[in-house]
């Protein structure tokens, strides 16, 4: 290249950098949460390191290496802050404080230091939507209505027919002020009144705290609701017929994002962290205005994968219907095309979520294989890989009997939504058991001694009674495990332009069998097919011709695909 070659290149890239900030041109230019995949812990749940039957931060501390393991760069905490634990964790009484439950700051402090020295950042949880109703802000707000603290939270004399996210009203009567709350959760989770200023930078102090601690960033929950829509604030109607979820009356309101704006300046601006909000409201053509150099956040969850079973995303777990696969490639491909020039997270579970291999494949398929081809998919997709907890593993939905066995407060909700509309107490549980949040929640599997080496007390949830046979201890000894095959992915993630940055193609987007997409990158390419079915399916073309299979979840090669079977191809 001479010079003048050299400078107008340099003038091109300048220009499209400026123009698009966001613009990815190759690995070398990404921030380090694009490089590397999130790994999600559910505190609770991880290991208990004192005999209480509850997980802590100690015993995150101590299975980093086997985190570490597995490729990521930055772990996401669930909540760990003063909480009564009504919603474990989400209704937090104490912003800056340490629930003693989960350990103290010190022991936070360390495992900040730990991660670092193993290049893994902490991402911390910001509940910023609500607090808990034992947090001394409500205590104050509900005693009287001219105390100091009167409208930090949403008071009202009237109350409208909204139902809440986890069902029954999102209104409460209050005794001691005469006068309802709103609640877009459960009961014991106020709303905080955001168009108070002393309440915006009480949260972004308490947001600036854990930046000073150490942490990598943030990930920001349920802040589609954060402002009430002005129609509300002047007299709060009741919802139209049919509409009454407060979720479609208050998520994404205009307003919002001069909140997140000021959000932004006080505590994201000019630092190397990571934000990615939860926000299962915004639609493709908003992006721009929420994420990426131009926007609020990183990234941000969406949700149209996830909710693909629910119709309008209304969540209502007995309306479910069953999925078809080109809708839920479509959502994929959506979101694929939507982040074009930014970023998305990649997941099929969380803690909020049921197990994805009893999700998203029949349930005639064999689990461990379908474990793999979801994680097929997950670190092949454009964006950032994130496991939950177990799900390297293949984790499966642990059913319990009967309702009183569930602690999740929005499986207590469905239940009663279910049998409120008429569904036997075993047609209920039938939709509980499929998609109670529990499922993800039950204690980690670390080998097969008493409580899967958990806890040595009583296990806060029962563990999944298959732990003798998936834990980490067994996979870790088995080179064809889920665990494995999730370290092979990874690895081969982390050290792929092509996977990293590629751009992203569907093929045969309306065959309801199979799954298939290319990455390409100049003139690398790399394509994934997945068997979706549990039987034997031919290719619809020559695919893989000129390409060599690079790794799948079966050992050898056919020209068709086996049941269950996922594939990666490169040239
Ligand atoms: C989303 C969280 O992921 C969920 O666990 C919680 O119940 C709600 N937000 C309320 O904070």
């Amino acid at each position: 290249m001479n010079r003048r070659e050299f400078i107008k290149g340099a003038i091109v890239l300048t220009v499209a950098a400026y123009v698009s900030p966001t613009i990815v041109f190759g690995a070398e230019n990404l921030r380090w949460w694009q490089k590397k995949p999130v790994y999600q812990i559910y505190p609770k749940s991880f290991l208990d390191t004192t005999g209480s039957g509850t997980g802590d931060l100690r015993g995150v501390t101590r299975k980093l290496d086997y985190i570490k393991s597995l490729g990521v760069g930055a772990i996401w905490l669930t909540p760990f802050y003063e909480s009564p634990m009504i919603d474990n964790g989400y209704d937090i009484a104490n912003y800056t404080a340490i629930d003693p439950r989960f350990g103290t700051m010190a022991d936070f402090e360390e495992l900040v230091a730990e991660a670092k020295a193993r290049d893994i950042k902490i991402i911390v949880d910001l509940v910023f939507n609500h607090s808990s109703d034992k947090h001394p802000w409500f205590i104050e707000s509900k005693s009287s209505r001219d105390n100091p603290k009167a409208d930090w939270y949403i008071w009202r004399d009237e109350k409208t027919n909204w139902r809440g996210i986890f069902g029954g009203s999102a209104w409460q009567w209050c005794e001691e002020r005469g006068q309802y709350y709103l609640h877009t959760f459960a009961t014991a989770q106020p709303d905080l009144n955001w168009e108070n200023p002393a309440v915006r930078q009480a949260l972004y102090d308490a947001a600036n705290f854990w930046l000073d601690k150490g942490a990598g960033g943030f990930r920001i929950d349920a802040i589609v609701y954060i402002k009430k829509p002005a129609k509300f604030l002047d007299g709060t109607p009741d919802a139209p017929d049919g509409t009454c979820a407060v979720h479609n009356m208050i998520a994404n309101t205009d307003g919002i994002l001069d909140f997140l704006r000021e959000f932004k300046r006080e505590v994201f601006d000019g630092k190397d962290i990571f934000t990615v909000a939860e926000a299962n409201s915004v639609k493709p053509e908003e992006l721009p205005a929420w994420v990426g150099s131009r926007g609020i956040f990183n990234t941000l969850f969406e949700f149209s994968h996830v909710n693909i079973m629910f119709k309008n995303g209304d969540e209502v777990w007995h309306h479910s219907h069953p999925i078809r696969l080109s809708e839920f490639k479509k959502t994929l491909s959506d979101s694929q095309a939507a982040t074009r020039d930014s970023w998305y997270p990649i997941y099929f579970e969380n803690h909020d979520r049921a197990r994805s291999v009893n999700i998203y494949f029949p349930s005639s398929a064999d689990k461990k294989l379908a474990a793999k081809a979801l994680a097929t998919i997950l670190f092949t997709l454009r964006g950032t890989p994130f496991i939950y907890q177990g799900e390297e593993l293949g984790y499966e939905n642990a059913a319990f009997k009967s309702i009183d066995d569930y602690d999740d407060i929005s499986s207590r909700g469905q239940y009663n939504l279910a049998r409120a509309d008429g569904l036997s107490d075993k047609e209920a549980m039938r939709f509980v058991q499929k998609f109670s949040r529990d499922n993800a929640r039950t204690p980690m599997q670390w080998d097969s001694s008493k409580n899967a080496g958990f806890t040595s007390g009583k296990p806060w949830l029962p563990v999944h009674d298959d732990f003798k046979t998936c834990n980490v201890s067994i996979e870790e000894r088995d080179g064809d495990s889920v665990l494995n095959f999730y370290r092979r992915l990874s690895a081969l993630r982390n050290s792929s332009d092509v996977l990293i940055s590629g751009d992203y193609a569907e093929l045969y987007p309306n065959n309801e069998e199979l799954y298939i997409y290319t990455r390409t990158l100049g003139g690398k390419k790399i394509i994934v097919a997945v068997n979706f079915t549990t039987h034997d399916v031919k290719l619809p073309a020559k695919i893989f011709d000129g390409m060599k299979k690079i790794l799948g979840n079966y050992a050898d090669e056919k020209n068709y695909l086996r049941a269950t079977e996922a594939v990666i191809y490169g040239n």
